[in-house]
């Protein structure tokens, strides 16, 4: 049988994590540039064992043989669940058939979920709440209330002796590179990726998880994608910022154009934004990557979009965009939208609604007939002007 590097994170503390360097694409949504891991955690104490999050679907037989490199399956006595997402809890039902006396460990609603999506026996569930502990002998696992991180039953575990903080998909970052944190060059970009798609639309209880992490003031932060941070300052830091929704002097262009009209719109704004010296992320909607718009999300001030007029409406990719901009709920305060039509328009129209809702202010609207002349390019450089002023007036 192969042997596993497996490595000891703290004494008879084990990643038994699978490395999913294949996998391109998550949530059938965001781009994976360099796979992911599905971390879970092997913890032995003097009296009993507990599995910490399992893995992806596919990975069950791989996680089984790592396990059996360092206890017998059977003597499992804990499995816990800090999050009920399949990623991490699909392979659960298999490791507990295999291992008969095991008890899955989740909060309340958790517990509900294991049994919907897993078929996991009420009689094979202990139910946690914050602050509840359990102890293996010698290592002490204490649990942590942290809901809509980013489902309504997610907890942290946190290892009490050793100080070892295991926290799911909070911290994550979808990478199967290194084991610590500090291994991956691009790390905290690859961690705002993640935030930007998975924890921004709940800023605010993500707000909540970072302190109750950082008051148990962990020596390691364990998360269930990408590396362990063993220096979670850094990671802290990083969520500090992205929690805040403190924007930043900078504006993402999203747009997308058939003829080019629209596009020589975005260029003149981006330079005029660029001269003002705001920084400006520019993306075409035919080819960018959904995890780098996330990204640039977290800390955009401003949002241009642009689109032509389609069928008397917006393109459909434009259409994409706005709603997963809704959905993410960035911190972005100031819109503009810019668009290019052949004879009724109508995308501008559709624009404007399904921005309004939101609590930005849309600076300005501008909508030009057929391909733009000198006169609307001044047009789009005096809104350009205007948007830079509201960025810079902050
Ligand atoms: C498939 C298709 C559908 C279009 N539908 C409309 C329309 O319903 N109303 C309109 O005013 N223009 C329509 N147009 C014209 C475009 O909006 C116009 O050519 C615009 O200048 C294109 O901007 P672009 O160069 O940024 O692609 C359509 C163009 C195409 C290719
Ligand atoms: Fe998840
Ligand atoms: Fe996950």
């Amino acid at each position: 049988m192969n042997k596993y590097a497996l490595p000891e994170i703290s004494d008879n503390v084990f990643w038994v994590g699978i490395k999913d360097w294949n996998r391109r694409l998550f949530d059938a949504l965001i781009p994976l540039p360099q796979g992911t891991s599905y971390n879970a955690y092997l913890v032995k104490g003097t009296q009993k064992i507990a599995l910490i999050d399992s893995v992806n679907p596919g990975f069950e037989k791989e996680l089984k043989n790592k396990i059996e490199q360092l206890s017998e399956l059977k003597d499992i006595d804990y499995v816990i669940m800090n999050h009920a997402e399949p990623d991490h809890s699909a392979s659960i039902k298999y490791i507990m058939d295999l291992a008969p006396r095991s008890m899955l460990v989740a909060s309340e609603k958790g517990a509900k979920m294991a049994g919907l999506y897993f078929d996991i026996p009420q009689d094979r569930m202990i139910i946690v709440k914050d602050g509840d502990v359990l102890d293996l002998g010698g290592k002490t696992l204490k649990f942590v209330e942290a809901p809509w991180l980013h489902w309504p039953e997610t907890m942290f575990t946190f290892l009490v002796e050793d100080r070892i903080l295991f926290t799911c998909d909070f911290f994550g970052a979808h990478t199967a590179f290194g084991f610590y944190d500090d291994e991956v060059d691009d790390l905290i970009s690859l961690a705002k990726r993640y935030f930007g798609e998975i924890m921004m639309p709940f800023r605010k209880l993500a707000k909540k998880g970072l302190e109750k992490a950082k008051e148990l003031d962990p020596l390691i932060v364990a998360p269930s994608h990408g590396p362990m941070y063993r220096n979670p300052d850094r990671i802290f830091k990083a969520h500090e910022a992205w929690t805040s929704g403190e924007t930043k002097e900078k504006v993402i262009v999203l747009y997308v154009t058939m003829w080019n009209s629209t596009e020589n719109m975005v260029k003149a704004m981006v330079e005029t934004l660029l001269s003002e010296g705001i920084e400006v992320c520019v993306y075409n909607l035919t080819n960018a990557d959904l995890g780098d718009i996330a990204k640039d999300l977290v800390d955009s001030r401003g949002i241009v979009l642009g689109t032509p007029t389609v069928l008397g409406g917006m393109h459909p990719f434009a259409i994409y965009a706005s709603n997963v901009f809704k959905i993410l709920r960035p911190p972005t305060k100031y819109a503009v939208a810019l668009s290019s039509y052949g004879w009724g328009g109508g995308a501008i129209n559709q624009l404007q609604k399904l921005l309004e809702p939101s609590s930005m202010e849309i600076v300005g609207a501008l909508e030009v007939n057929g391909p733009g002349r000198e006169d609307d390019f001044n047009k789009v450089r005096e809104l350009g002007m205007e948007l830079a002023a509201k960025i810079k007036g902050e």
